[in-house]
């Protein structure tokens, strides 16, 4: 050390005082140590943090630790949340409302947009990405990520609600899959009275964002709608609407359901139909390669959601992309990891080993997925025709409205009319109040 000093010393000319010398080498030294700071800590990756609920963020951990193994200046940080959208959704807001958002990445849920866009905590997405790449991916999950004509949120992956059915027991008992909610409901009476499963026909009741989006596929099929949101109008006191609260209170009523049912989300469903104790289930694509690997793998298949012969069969549109948190330093870093998971070679990967389903087009043709998921093809089309929950800002409200009186209907603490006629009174003072 002592070296260091004279040979330093030794470097000015030697009518410079011994002080100032010293004086010079201190500020020196000082000046140096942020410039070193900034050095070190330029070879330190950034850390990319994102949020995802919880079955999402195991599926993805591969596809997370290549990314970070190939890239040495980024570091993916997936936060795991919980299950439910409505409960992950809260998270990201709290936190962007307290301000100082951990959040690097938003992995957004379809129905987030306008009200996480109307809000700003998103950065605007259009300079990154061109027309012509857009076109490539499926145009509701474009649409999904816009507002007020700029994009928010890329498509990373999509959903749509479909039946799914024990193909085995059906095929036994000499039945074509249903069509209508009577087929539905006469083919599982007649598998449960042969005791070859306890319930017939299980979907996602529990007062949450599920429930919103299982009931825009049952109002499609009785012909109803919710919001139309061009106009506003709202039609849940309509009668085809209370028909559709009806005829869900009547698959627990009847005995079709189990009383449970309105207390179930997507993953308590899934268990049942993977246990053999529901000959149809209502729910998303990733059901499809989980169950694959379940007990009753070959024995069920997918098909569109059944209707009224006067409806039209309709899956809702869910799906979930990214977001860059308008409050990041990182936002390029950001934009980074959002080019890797969408891009096809990741989407295919993840379709192949997590049964997710992809948003870019192609994908739906690709040999290689099809020959795993017979059904993509019929999806895209399925797709093309998909039921939209209504984009508009206040959508987290209306939809707690209706979740709200969905459920006192169901569950038999409100009938089936009262509860939509409030539940369309409070829309519309919604609508009109904003
Ligand atoms: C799925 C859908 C999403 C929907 C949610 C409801 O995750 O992709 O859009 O809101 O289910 O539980």
């Amino acid at each position: 050390m002592n070296k260091i000093k004279d040979l330093l010393l030794n470097f000015f000319p030697l009518a410079m005082g011994k002080r100032l010398k010293s004086a010079i080498i201190f500020l020196a030294i000082v000046i140096s140590i942020p410039l070193l700071i900034v050095a070190v800590r330029s070879q330190q990756p950034v850390t990319i943090d994102v949020l995802v609920w919880a079955v999402e963020s195991e599926q993805m951990e591969d596809i997370v630790a290549d990314f970070n193994e190939d890239n040495p200046d980024i570091n993916i940080n997936v936060i795991e949340g919980p299950n439910e959208t409505d409960q992950v959704e809260d998270l990201y807001t709290a936190s962007f409302l307290l301000g100082d958002s951990p959040y690097d990445l938003v992995y957004m849920d379809i129905v987030w947009t306008p009200k996480f866009a109307a809000a700003g905590w998103l950065k605007d997405l259009s300079e990154y990405v061109s027309e012509e790449e857009l076109d490539e991916f499926l145009e509701g999950d474009v649409n999904g990520g816009m507002y007020q004509g700029k994009l928010y949120r890329m498509p990373f992956r999509t959903d749509a609600g479909m039946l799914y059915y024990r193909s085995d027991l059906l095929e036994e008992a000499g039945y074509d899959p249903p069509e209508t909610f009577s087929d539905l409901m006469e083919i599982s009476q007649s598998l449960q009275a042969e005791e070859k499963a306890p319930w017939g026909y299980t979907w996602q009741g529990r007062q949450y964002e599920g429930i919103s989006a299982m009931f825009v596929e049952v109002l499609a099929g009785f012909d109803a709608f919710w919001i139309d949101p061009d106009t506003l109008e709202v039609g849940l006191d309509e009668p085809n609407a209370i028909e559709a609260a009806q005829f869900l209170k009547s698959t627990i009523e009847e005995g079709v359901s189990p009383p449970g049912v309105t207390t179930y989300e997507e993953e308590d469903t899934r268990r049942l139909f993977e246990n053999g104790e529901t000959v149809f289930l209502r729910n998303w694509p990733y059901v499809y390669g989980l169950a694959a690997d379940s007990d009753i793998a070959g024995k069920f298949d997918i098909q569109p959601m059944v209707s009224t012969p006067e409806g039209r069969s309709g899956a809702c549109q869910g799906g979930w992309g990214f977001g860059i948190a308008e409050s990041t330093n990182h936002p390029d870093e950001a934009w980074e990891v959002i080019e890797y998971f969408t891009k096809a070679e990741t989407q295919k990967r993840y379709a192949l080993e997590e049964g997710q389903t992809p948003t870019r087009r192609e994908l739906f043709e690709d040999p290689e997925l099809v020959e795993e998921y017979e059904y993509l093809p019929e999806l895209l089309e399925v797709l093309q025709n998909a039921v939209l929950r209504p984009a508009i800002a206040q959508y987290p409200q209306a939809s707690d409205i209706l979740q709200r009186y969905l459920s006192a209907a169901i569950s038999g603490t409100m009938t089936p009319e009262r509860a939509m006629n409030a539940a369309a009174r409070e829309t519309r003072r919604l609508l009109e109040r904003s």
